[in-house]
């Protein structure tokens, strides 16, 4: 500590117990920093008990040329009495000086030492009475943003702008503390060029879809938002583009190009219907609208759950509704995650396991309860795949409480959380009964509302409100097992055999030496799924040219067909897939689809390489900082 800050620490022990009780009272309503070992981050360099972030409002010129955010962020900060410094978690992000926001006084800050995934904690010292600190600063080519050449968009005319905060990424252009335990309200003021429009997470001035816009002569448009709901920071998200607005419902809408509009609202059209249901399944939808914006194929996930505005790929556009279950999962996590948020990434299947869930209720209510059966069926068919890519029933990552210390967060980011999260759930229900277990859930979202939760806390309200001392019940359960043992307990609800009866039956007989279903036509996208992915994954080049014959999978629209298809044809190293192969890798960059795809032809010295180091020179460009990272690994450039 310097000279400097200890002066303020002392002079801070007199006064501060006077200067808190007022500063809490004029806080918002925020839930507390959990203090149990289960909820301490270590993803972070925060200590939220000392001085913690209770609001971040933003000021900022988003800048093309120079691929840079800039201005400053002001943060509210509650305090312990005593507390002599905020820590701040940062990444990339350059300061050029801190004050005291209310006094204008300049605060004495310094950086530590860096690590490669988590960055570097800010550690400012306050002063004795600070209870805002401006921090100005310029954010250049941080991870979590993807700056987009006019040509990387649909319109190929302006350039394009977004976020991906989750995990641990905002901590590259935000300068706040980056933990999902730590909640905050926020605003943003964002200048961008004329004539883009940009969106956030939050409700804006009141117009269309919620923008507040102000055009000024020196050719700068001005956005204003603001989120009075306490959320984890990694949900704070920004999307700047020639965008449009279409509304599909009273609360909802989306936002996307104007080339790409007219298909995405199409698509979504089932969207007002969905947030009913999901009320009706989960209690209110405390969130105001909901609205999504299609992003161009950079985007590289299927979808994430900013809270008001859902971030979408364009990859789910199939022409005919058959992917909008991501939609369905995207909305659900207005519950699970944004309202009861993981306290840590440790956690993570809180999130996911419980949307998951959600998300095919959701489905079974609007699509019917075979659809909803099917995507399940294939729900344990990709957790058996997990277990077997997470080192088996006894591997220590398939536990849904995993231990991420010292590991990027990301490595969580697998079907354990999602599928295994969701089977534990589904067990439950079945062992306790639909309606009592609905009963739970919505009262769990209820007590949880904007708050961190820990797998602890989720086994005591099962606990305390089904289990009820009940020992037969608590031993049929097998909630330790589930939470935080490998592998798929004993009593896990196998799928329906009959989910897929018809397709099973024409798996066996094309293995059996028939020709390729003509029931095919017929089928739904998951059926076809189920079908490509239930074929041996060795198969003759006849086999594959009669596929490909009948079903012309090399231009099937359906992206998540294509993958399934192409994953195949890699498999067998099969040529006339390539053209098909290289457009996908190229037009798209969807880290699910990529990622795989690529790893399996760069392991392949012959065939594979030579078109994994063709295809990523051309994609490069297109994929986001995220995955180029993770792909730059393979040594393809
Ligand atoms: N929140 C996730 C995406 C995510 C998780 C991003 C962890 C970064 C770190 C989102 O809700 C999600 O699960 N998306 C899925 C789609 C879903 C239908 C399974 C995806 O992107 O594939
Ligand atoms: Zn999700």
């Amino acid at each position: 500590m310097t000279r400097h800050a200890l002066l303020f620490a002392s002079a801070l022990a007199l006064s501060a117990p006077a200067a808190l009780p007022a500063q809490m009272r004029e806080a918002p309503a925020i839930a507390p920093v959990l203090a149990t070992a289960d909820a301490v981050d270590p993803h972070s360099f925060a200590r939220p008990r000392e001085a913690r972030v209770t609001h971040v409002a933003l000021d900022l010129d988003v800048n093309f040329a120079q691929r840079s955010v800039a201005g400053s962020a002001t943060l509210d900060i509650a305090r312990r009495p005593g507390a002599g410094a905020l820590v701040l978690d940062s990444k990339g992000y350059q300061v050029t000086k801190v004050n005291d926001a209310e006094t204008g006084r300049p605060l004495a800050f310094a950086f530590g030492k860096a690590d490669p995934e988590l960055g570097r904690p800010l550690t400012i010292q306050l002063g004795p009475r600070t209870r805002k600190v401006r921090v100005a600063y310029v954010a250049r080519n941080a991870e979590a943003l993807q700056w987009l050449a006019p040509s990387q968009t649909a319109g190929k005319r302006q350039p394009f702008l977004f976020s991906q905060g989750q995990a641990i990424l905002n901590r590259g252009w935000i300068p706040t503390q980056d933990s999902p335990g730590i909640r905050q309200t926020w605003s943003a003021t964002i200048r961008v060029p004329y004539p883009l429009t940009a969106v956030m997470s939050a409700p804006g001035g009141g117009v269309q879809g919620g923008q507040n816009v102000a055009n000024s002569a020196s050719g700068t448009r001005t956005f204003t938002f603001a989120m009075d709901k306490p959320v984890a920071p990694y949900l704070i998200a920004i999307a700047v583009g020639d965008l449009k607005f279409q509304p599909l419902g009273p609360r909802t809408g989306v936002w996307a190009e104007p080339a790409t509009l007219p298909a995405a609202a199409r698509e979504l059209e089932d969207t007002e219907k969905m947030v009913a249901t999901a009320e009706r399944l989960f209690g209110p939808y405390r969130w105001g609208r909901y609205d999504m914006i299609v992003l161009p194929p950079s985007f590289p996930f299927g979808g994430m759950e900013n809270p008001t505005l859902t971030f979408l790929t364009p990859t789910f556009i199939a022409g005919d509704k058959s992917l909008v279950s991501l939609v369905a999962h995207e909305l659900a996590h207005s519950w699970s995650g944004n309202l009861a948020t993981n306290a840590t990434w440790a956690d993570f299947w809180l999130n996911e396991g419980t949307t998951t869930y959600a998300e095919r209720r959701i489905v079974e209510e609007i699509y019917g309860p075979k659809v909803a059966r099917q995507q399940v069926a294939l729900g344990i068919d990709a957790l058996g795949e997990a277990i077997t890519d997470n080192g088996g029933t006894k591997g220590a990552d398939t536990r849904l409480h995993i231990d991420l210390r010292g590991r990027n967060p990301d490595v969580g980011l697998t079907d354990i959380a999602y599928e295994k999260g969701a089977a534990f759930l589904r067990m439950i229900e079945a062992n306790v009964g639909r309606p009592r277990f609905d009963a739970f859930l919505r009262g769990w979202f209820d007590r949880h509302a904007f708050q961190p939760v820990t797998s602890a806390m989720f086994l005591a309200d099962v606990r305390r409100e089904l289990v009820r001392g009940n020992p037969a019940l608590e031993r049929k359960l097998q909630l330790d097992a589930w939470v935080y043992g490998p592998g798929v307990p004993a009593n896990s609800i196998p799928a329906d055999p009959q989910a897929f009866a018809e397709v099973d039956r024409a798996v066996s007989a094309y293995e059996a030496g028939g020709a390729p279903p003509a029931r095919w036509s017929g089928w739904t996208t998951d059926e076809r799924l189920r079908f490509l992915n239930k074929l041996p994954r060795t198969l003759a080049r006849a086999r594959l040219d009669g596929l490909e014959r009948a079903y012309r999978l090399n231009e099937t629209g359906n992206n998540e067909v294509l993958y399934a298809w192409l994953s195949l044809a890699v498999a067998n190293k099969y040529d006339p897939a390539v053209p098909a192969l290289e457009r996908f890798l190229t037009s798209q960059g969807r880290r699910k689809f990529v990622r795989p795809l690529i790893k399996t032809l760069a392991d392949d010295p012959r065939w594979g390489r030579p078109i994994a180091v063709r295809v990523y020179r051309e994609a490069r460009p297109l994929y986001h900082p995220l995955v180029t990272g993770e792909l730059d690994k393979m040594g393809l450039r």
